[in-house]
């Protein structure tokens, strides 16, 4: 099978106008929800689009640690080639890429950084193996060789043998707000479902547009 020649049909299901909530809130937990309860490996993985100081964009996949009305929570290292891309322009996109259910959804917002309590009680509840690799991982940054990560770890793994793994002060997380979802399902003949849902100018309303797919 060459790549031009693998292809296949998309008949997980319909996307319409009348199925579609009229909050994108309420749409994308709904879907959330969905994929959760599918076979999908990494149902809460999204990629994360940030662009740096000369426009170039970049992605990569981090996992979703929260979602309400007031954005989407993924944590990470506040020195990482992400964070200081979002310092520089807090304009990200993401992108949930749910195949496996004929589906992505793709979502454009402003980062912000969650607060440090919310930092603080996530990162003490992840497991201590997590939170030693967090100290060990100068994430982004040149690394000499595998062994000097190990050494690292093991160097951290003394370092808080007695208690609580405090968090580190350059670990953090981001709080995506969405100003544009778009709801992608596949459908037979390449003709998919594709509806986008885009703040107005007021910020108070969600406008929905169908979009030629
Ligand atoms: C499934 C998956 C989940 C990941 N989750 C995270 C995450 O939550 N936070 C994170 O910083 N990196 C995560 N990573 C690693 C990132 O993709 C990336 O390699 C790292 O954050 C460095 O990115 P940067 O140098 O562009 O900042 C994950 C990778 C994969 C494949």
């Amino acid at each position: 099978m060459t790549l031009e020649q693998t292809r296949r049909e998309y008949r997980y299901g319909r996307l319409s106008r009348e199925s579609l909530l009229n909050c994108p809130f309420a749409q994308f937990q709904l879907w959330l929800d969905q994929a959760c309860n599918s076979p999908i490996k990494d149902p809460t993985a999204m990629t994360v689009a940030t662009v740096d100081a000369r426009n170039r964009p970049w992605h990569r996949a981090v996992l979703l640690k929260g979602f309400d009305k007031r954005g989407f929570v993924f944590y990470t290292n506040l020195g990482s080639d992400k964070a200081r891309q979002i310092a520089e322009n807090p304009y990200v996109s993401l992108h949930f890429p749910w195949f496996f259910l004929d589906r992505q959804v793709s979502v454009g917002g402003r980062a912000e950084k969650v607060s440090r309590a919310e930092v603080l009680k996530y990162f003490f509840n992840r497991p201590r193996e997590s939170q030693l690799a967090a100290w060990a991982s100068k994430q982004s940054s040149r690394l000499s060789s595998r062994q000097a990560l190990e050494a690292q770890f093991m160097a951290m793994k003394e370092k808080f043998a007695q208690g609580e793994v405090p968090t580190p002060d350059f670990w953090g997380g981001f709080r995506v707000m969405p100003e544009e979802f778009q709801f992608w399902q596949g459908g037979d003949r390449r003709l998919h479902d594709r509806y986008r849902y885009r703040l107005d100018e007021q910020g108070g309303n969600w406008e929905i547009t169908q979009l030629a797919p």
